[in-house]
C-alpha cells in the first residue's frame, strides 16, 4: 500500500508519490510504466499542456481504466492563461487526455503579464461546469501566493508545485511550507532526481551512497525516503521504466534514522 496524503482540506487523498511524464523518450515505456504505475495504487498522474506529447500519452494510457480511480494534474502555460485563452487550453488537455475532467488544474509559473483576475475568474468557470475538479498553481512565491489567495476567493489554491531536491529543500521546507500549511495549501515536489543529474563523483554523492549502503537502498531510495520525511509534502518523480518506478517505490520500505538525517543535511 502506498501511504497518502490529504490533499490540503478538501477531504481527497493522494498517494505521496505522483508519476511526473516530462521528457518522453518512448512511448510505450511511458503507456506501460503508466498502467502499471496505476494498478500498484499510484494513481496520480503529472502532465501538462506544454510537455510535448504526453497529455496524449496519458490519455491513451488511462483508456478502458475507470476514470475514478485515476487522478490527473494539468496545466495551463501562463502565456495561454487569459479568460479565453485558459478554458481553450483546458478543453485541448482534455482532449489529448480523453477524459471530461480534470482532477487538478494549476497555472504553470508565474509571470508579471499574467492577469490572475481572468485566469482564475476561467478556474471558477471550469470548477462549476465540471471540467475540473481542484485548482491550483505552480512554481510561485510566497508574495504571488498571497495575491492569488484573494483573487481566487471564494474558491481555494489547493496546491503548489514547486522544484523540491536536495539543492533546496531547506527553501521549500522553512519558508514556502509554513506560508503554505497556513493556508492549507499542499505542496509537492518536483525534479527531487535532480532530473537524472545527480551531484555524482563528489563528496555529497559519496555521503549518499555511504548512508545508502546501511539501507541496503540505492543513494536515489536515500533522497526520496529523506525528501518525504516530513510528511506534509508529496514528490513527483517522472520514470518510463517499470523498474525504476519499483525501486522508487521501496523507498518506502524504511526508515532513515536521525543521524543519517544530519549526515545529508550537513552534505547539502
Ligand atoms: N511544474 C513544473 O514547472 C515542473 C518542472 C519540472 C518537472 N515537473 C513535473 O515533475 C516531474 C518530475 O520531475 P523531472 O522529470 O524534472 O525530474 P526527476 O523526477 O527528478 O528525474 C527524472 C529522471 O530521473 C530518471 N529516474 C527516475 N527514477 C530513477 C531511478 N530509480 N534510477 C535512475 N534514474 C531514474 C528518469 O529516467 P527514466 O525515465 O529512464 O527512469 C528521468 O530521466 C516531471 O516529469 C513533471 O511531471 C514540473
Amino acid at each position: 500500500m502506498i501511504p497518502k496524503i490529504n490533499l490540503s482540506d478538501t477531504g481527497k487523498e493522494i498517494p505521496v508519490f505522483s508519476l511526473g511524464t516530462w521528457d518522453i523518450r518512448n512511448r510505450k515505456s511511458m503507456i506501460d510504466t503508466i498502467r502499471y504505475s496505476i494498478e500498484i495504487g499510484l494513481n496520480h498522474i503529472d502532465t501538462a499542456e506544454i510537455y510535448g506529447i504526453a497529455e496524449d500519452v496519458v490519455g491513451e494510457a488511462i483508456q478502458g481504466i475507470e476514470r475514478d480511480r485515476v487522478f490527473i494534474t494539468s496545466k495551463v502555460a501562463p502565456y495561454n492563461a487569459s479568460f479565453k485563452g485558459t478554458i481553450s487550453a483546458c478543453e485541448k488537455s482534455l482532449k489529448r487526455l480523453k477524459t471530461e475532467y480534470i482532477d487538478l488544474y494549476l497555472i504553470h509559473w508565474y509571470e508579471p503579464f499574467l492577469n490572475l483576475e481572468e485566469t482564475f475568474s476561467a478556474f471558477s468557470k471550469l470548477i462549476e461546469t465540471g471540467k475540473i475538479r481542484y485548482a491550483g498553481v505552480s512554481n510561485f512565491k510566497i508574495s504571488e501566493l498571497e495575491r492569488a489567495i484573494q483573487v481566487f476567493k471564494p474558491f481555494k489554491i489547493v496546491n503548489n508545485q514547486v522544484e523540491y531536491n536536495l539543492d533546496n529543500f531547506r527553501h521549500v521546507e522553512k519558508e514556502l511550507a509554513p506560508f503554505c500549511e497556513k493556508n492549507k495549501i499542499i505542496i509537492s515536489g518536483y525534479s527531487p532526481l535532480w532530473q537524472k543529474k545527480p551531484p555524482r563523483g563528489t563528496n555529497k554523492w559519496e555521503v549518499l551512497e555511504e548512508v545508502a549502503k546501511k539501507y541496503e537502498a540505492t543513494p536515489f531510495q536515500i533522497v526520496l525516503n529523506f525528501l518525504l520525511r516530513t510528511g506534509k509534502i508529496f514528490l513527483i518523480f517522472k520514470t518510463e521504466k517499470i523498474e525504476h518506478l519499483k525501486e522508487n517505490l521501496d523507498s518506502l520500505k524504511f526508515k532513515i534514522e536521525k543521524e543519517d538525517i544530519e549526515k545529508i543535511k550537513k552534505a547539502f
